[in-house]
């Protein structure tokens, strides 16, 4: 669905309602269809059953219904990728790697890599399928200034060889691998799909989660869709601005807003969504139990898949798989090296 979509040929949405829906994210059919209609109500002001009509409208125009057959969602599910952490224990555990139309969340202390697995994720992403990637772009959301080129740049140059010649055929760069400027070359073009952007406070964040919904459609048509969206770290901004015990529950309501926001991403274009998370590592702290993700339920519910990582000695960090649907729980050993992600 184009994203220039005509919002004034749904009822009830005349120039001024159809900016303030523009303003707030809703620029398409697709976001208005999976909008409830309180949502709508409060940020275009309009009546609560004047939203439930655009909802609708929007809905049939979009071709999203309440229901759809067995075979629509199975159709869905076998266009289901999965996106290789290029550590084979790690693969396994997560039957094949992260899925797509999913929320991975992964959780641990500080330095035990969770901002290194979504540096690699966002250059895993862009290989040919034959190779562990889904041939697609990354959108990363960073909040804690942790994005980092040069890390890109070390983790392209640590490819395996066959991975880096096949991308240099496809990208039509001319040269080898064993020569200087043809692999930076390559490591640029990989910058080049990766969409950074910075968030400033939880509210940014969450607009930004409206933009990659946004970014995510526009780019289904592109070489490189977006299959990938990182939010390196989800809970930062939150823990940081909601400090209060009174404040617990509209910090939580907030952070639901948001899960339910990077699931739209997910969903509607086919793109796995990671999120880190720290656990306290303050065991006095009103956030609880130091081994418990930051979040508490309300992310426990929405990602499907949570991954724990622990440090172990020197670069070695075992990664645990908790609680994930129709697969084991169980745990994996890899390394953090210059050259990225690495098997034990
Ligand atoms: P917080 O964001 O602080 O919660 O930590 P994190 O879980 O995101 O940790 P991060 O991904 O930043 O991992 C940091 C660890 O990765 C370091 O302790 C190093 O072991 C490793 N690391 C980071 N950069 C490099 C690098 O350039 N070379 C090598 N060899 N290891 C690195
Ligand atoms: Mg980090």
């Amino acid at each position: 669905m184009a994203a220039d979509a005509d919002l004034e040929d749904l009822p009830g949405v005349g120039p001024a309602t159809a900016e303030k829906l523009t303003d707030n994210g809703f620029e398409s059919f697709q976001s208005l269809a999976v909008a409830s209609p309180g949502e709508l109500s409060n940020t275009a002001d309009v009546g609560e059953s004047t939203a439930a009509d655009i909802v609708s409208a929007a809905r049939e125009a979009a071709d999203i219904g309440g229901f759809e057959t067995g075979s629509a969602v199975l159709e869905r599910r076998e266009r289901i990728g999965k996106l290789s952490w290029m550590v084979d224990e790690v693969d396994e555990l997560l039957g094949g790697g992260v899925e797509t139309q999913s929320i991975t969340e992964v959780y641990g202390e500080f330095g035990s890599g969770k901002s290194q697995v979504t540096h690699q994720l966002s250059i895993n992403v862009q290989l040919p399928k034959e190779h562990g990637g889904l041939h697609g772009s990354a959108i990363f959301v960073d909040s804690e200034d942790t994005f980092r080129p040069e890390r890109i740049d070390d983790m392209v140059r640590g490819l395996p060889e066959e991975a880096q010649k096949a991308m240099l055929e496809e990208r039509e760069i001319e040269g080898s691998i064993d020569d200087d400027e043809t692999m930076d070359a390559l490591v640029d073009s990989f910058l080049e799909y990766i969409h950074v952007a910075k968030a400033f406070n939880s509210n940014h964040q969450m607009l930004l989660a409206e933009k990659a919904l946004e970014l995510a459609g526009d780019s289904q048509d592109d070489e490189y869709p977006v299959r990938l969206l990182c939010i390196d770290s989800l809970t930062a901004h939150f823990r940081a601005e909601y400090v209060g015990r009174g404040e617990l529950a509209d910090r939580q309501q907030k952070l639901n807003k948001h899960l339910h926001d990077l699931d739209k991403v997910g969903n509607l274009h086919n793109t796995a969504v990671v999120v880190t998370n720290q656990v306290a590592s303050n065991p006095d702290s009103f956030f609880g139990d130091p081994t418990q993700p930051i979040g508490g339920n309300i992310l426990g519910h929405k990602s499907t898949f949570r991954m724990y990582l622990r440090k172990s000695k020197g670069d070695k960090r075992i990664v645990r798989l908790v609680d994930a649907p129709n697969l084991a729980d169980g745990e994996a050993v890899m390394r953090i090296e210059g050259g990225g992600l690495k098997p034990e």
